[in-house]
């Protein structure tokens, strides 16, 4: 399947499935503290998706047993949630949620502080943050995809920080992983052209330490090699001829609201 250009109807169905979304990541982070678990966090997810009308596109995909990833410290993506795994202070904690909202999806990650963390651990979650909203001045009509790429991995390793290989954003539509991947690194070439309309899930996974993972063995979990921390940060956005909208926010938040909020 080649990439889509969506229409305005599409898109606004996107938007409302990303309005849903970011009203559950915000709900989340209001109950991250020390000792809830990785599976209450789910269950909520869960219900709220539920609750709004939505379906939650990760349970069952490919056997995903949950509506959430939440991965802890050394853990990138994919974490499974589990009634033993509790947050401690000091942890760092992603969340990774979607959503289908008639047929349409939305797609976003965001990775939070439990209690105090470290100013190392403060860096590399702001560091993963910014690393998306300076990939997507890139992210316009006109210009090629690894140019978002090349500006990631730029502004990641300046900070000392590394770009993980092994996984990469898509475009998402009517399906979760459409064309084109979206390396978080350079490439050869350029990529595709950026037209409006396409709908990209852009989704930088940054390590403390070295850039190399595993996947454990329950099929999911990747993990840091190295054992230190990792982040990640992923929103849905719509290309335009200019600035690109995020599409996994509450609907009319800008691109600059979004980046400063905290
Ligand atoms: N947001 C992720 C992605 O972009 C997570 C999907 S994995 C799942 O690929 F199995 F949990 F669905
Ligand atoms: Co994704």
């Amino acid at each position: 399947m080649a990439v889509t250009i969506k229409s305005k109807h599409e898109i606004q169905l996107m938007r409302e499935a990303g309005n849903i979304l970011a009203t559950v990541h915000e709900e989340l982070a209001k109950i991250i503290e020390p000792g809830i678990s990785s599976y209450e966090l789910d269950r909520h997810a869960f219900e709220m998706i539920k609750k709004f009308g939505c379906e939650p596109s990760f349970l069952n995909y490919e056997g995903y047993p949950a509506s959430l990833c939440v991965s802890i410290n050394d853990e990138v993506v994919h974490g499974i949630p589990s009634k033993k795994r509790k947050l401690h202070d000091g942890d760092i904690v992603s969340l990774d949620c979607g959503v289908i909202f008639k047929g349409y999806h939305s797609d976003a990650a965001r990775t939070y502080a439990v209690g105090n963390i470290s100013d190392r651990a403060k860096e590399l979650i702001d560091v993963t943050k910014n690393s998306f909203f300076e990939g997507i001045k890139y992210a316009k009509a006109g210009n090629h995809l690894y140019d978002i790429s090349k500006a990631i991995q730029k502004y990641v390793e300046e900070r000392g920080f590394t770009v993980v290989r092994e996984l990469v954003g898509h475009g998402i539509g009517t399906h979760m992983h459409e064309e084109p991947q979206i390396p978080n690194f350079k490439q050869i070439g350029r990529g595709i052209k950026l037209k409006p309309g396409m709908t990209l899930a852009i989704e930088p996974m940054i390590n403390a330490g070295e850039k190399d993972v595993w996947f454990l063995d329950d099929d999911w979990t990747v993990v840091t090699r190295d054992g230190e921390y990792s982040a990640h940060y992923e929103n849905t956005v719509l290309i335009t001829e200019g600035e690109p909208e995020l599409l996994s926010v509450k609907t009319g938040t800008t691109v600059e609201q979004e980046m400063n909020r905290r």
